[in-house]
C-alpha cells in the first residue's frame, strides 16, 4: 500500500460528489473509516452500529478507551432510533438547531454498541449541517459514529489537508470538502440531568438553548469540575497544537514583555496570534490578525495554530478573547490548548 498519505477525493461538482461519496460508502460499509467533513471540523467516521469499525477510530486515533463518540444522523428519525426515548427537550432542541453544531446526550437505544460510549448509557447524537456528510449518511442508511479527525488531544482539522498531514498515513480515504465553516467543534448538551448541563460549549451558546427550553441550562467550564467528569473532552489539555500555547491577558507592550520574560520565550520563534493589531514593535517570528467577529474567528482559529505548527513555532501567543459570553467557546478552547503552560 502507498504509505504516503490517504487518497483525498473532491466533492467540489455534483459527479466529483457522487463519486466520493460512492467510493466512502463502499469503505463504511466494510468496516473501514473515512474522514469527511462537517460545518465544525472534520469527522473520522465509522458505521455507529459496527463495533469493529468504531474499535479502529480508538486505534487510529490513540483514543482513550473512556472517551464516547458522537453518533451523526441524518434527520430527527435517524436520531430517535439511536436513543431509548427521545424527550421533549431534545425535540424543541433539534427542531430549533438542527442540521446544526449542537450534540444531544441521550439514553441510549440498544441498537449502539457499548464500545460507542465508552461503556456507558447515554449517546451523543447530532444532525451536521454539511452536505457531503449529510449524502454519505443518506446514502449508507445508516448513523456515523465520527470525533474530530485529529490525534487525540491534538489539534482538530478544518481543512482535508489538516487531516492528511496529522493521520493521513493511517487513513485510506478523506473527503474534501474545503474549508469547514464553523471551525469549532458542536456544544454538547447534557439533557439526562436535570437542568439540562452544557458539558462543552460552542457556538450554540447556553442562552440560545435556554431560550428554546424556556429554562436555564447548567454549564461546565474548563478546569471548575464540582463532580466527576461526566464528558472525557473536558479534559483539561485537549484542541492543543503541538507548540506552547499562551493566552496574553494584556494590552500594552508591557505585559507582552512580562509573558515572554516570564516563560523565557524568544519573541522571533514565537508566533502571536491576535484580533487587535497590538501595539508593540517587537520583532515576532509571525503576526496573524484574526477577525473580530466571534463566527469569522472561529472559522479561522484552528487553521492559524496548524499554521504556527507547520512553520515550527516554538510557542504560540494568543491575545485573551473578549470576556462576553459569545466568545466562551472560544475562551474554552484557548484555556485547555494552553494547559499545563499557565496563563498571563
Ligand atoms: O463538532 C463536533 O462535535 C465534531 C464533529 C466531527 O461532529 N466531533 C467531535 O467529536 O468534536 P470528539 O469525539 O472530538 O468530541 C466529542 C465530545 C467529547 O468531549 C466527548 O466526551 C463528548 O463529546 N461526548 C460524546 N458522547 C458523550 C456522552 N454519551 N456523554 C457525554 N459526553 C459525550
Ligand atoms: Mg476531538
Amino acid at each position: 500500500m502507498d504509505k504516503s498519505g490517504a487518497k483525498v477525493m473532491p466533492t467540489d461538482t455534483p459527479e466529483l460528489m457522487a463519486q466520493a461519496v460512492r467510493e466512502a460508502v463502499t469503505f463504511l460499509r466494510a468496516g473501514e473509516l473515512v474522514a469527511v467533513p462537517t460545518e465544525t471540523v472534520y469527522g473520522l467516521a465509522a458505521n455507529a452500529l459496527d463495533q469493529r469499525a468504531v474499535a479502529r477510530i480508538f486505534e487510529v486515533k490513540n483514543r482513550p478507551p473512556r472517551n464516547p463518540i458522537i453518533v451523526h444522523v441524518a434527520s430527527i428519525r435517524m436520531a430517535q432510533e439511536c436513543v431509548a426515548a427521545w424527550p421533549r427537550t431534545a425535540d424543541l432542541l433539534a427542531k430549533a438547531f438542527w442540521p446544526g453544531p449542537l450534540t444531544l446526550v441521550l439514553q441510549k437505544a440498544k441498537c449502539i454498541p457499548e464500545i460507542v460510549t465508552a461503556g456507558g448509557d447515554t449517546v451523543g447524537v447530532r444532525w451536521p449541517d454539511h452536505p457531503v456528510i449529510d449524502a454519505v449518511i443518506n446514502a449508507c442508511g445508516f448513523p456515523l459514529a465520527a470525533p474530530s479527525a485529529n490525534v487525540s488531544s491534538q489539534l482538530s482539522a478544518t481543512t482535508a489537508q489538516h487531516v492528511q498531514r496529522n493521520l493521513g498515513e493511517k487513513l485510506q480515504l478523506i473527503l474534501d470538502g474545503g474549508p469547514c465553516p464553523i471551525g469549532i467543534e458542536s456544544t454538547v448538551l447534557d439533557l439526562t440531568c436535570d437542568p439540562p448541563r452544557v458539558l462543552r460549549p460552542g457556538l450554540i451558546h447556553e442562552s440560545a438553548i435556554s431560550a428554546v427550553l424556556g429554562r436555564t441550562v447548567a454549564t461546565a467550564q474548563a478546569g471548575k469540575h464540582d463532580e466527576p467528569l461526566r464528558s472525557p473532552g473536558q479534559m483539561l489539555r485537549h484542541y492543543a497544537p503541538r507548540a506552547r500555547l499562551f493566552v496574553w491577558r494584556g494590552d500594552d507592550e508591557k505585559t507582552l514583555q512580562i509573558l515572554l520574560a516570564k516563560h523565557n520565550l524568544a519573541a522571533v520563534s514565537c508566533h502571536l496570534i491576535t484580533h487587535v493589531r497590538p501595539p508593540t514593535q517587537i520583532k515576532f517570528g509571525n503576526v496573524m490578525v484574526l477577525p473580530r467577529d466571534v463566527r469569522a474567528y472561529a472559522r479561522v482559529l484552528y487553521a492559524a495554530l496548524h499554521e504556527c505548527d507547520e512553520a515550527c513555532a516554538s510557542a504560540i501567543i494568543v491575545r485573551a478573547p473578549p470576556e462576553s459570553p459569545e466568545w466562551s467557546a472560544i475562551a474554552d478552547r484557548l484555556a485547555r490548548a494552553s494547559a499545563g503552560e499557565g496563563h498571563s
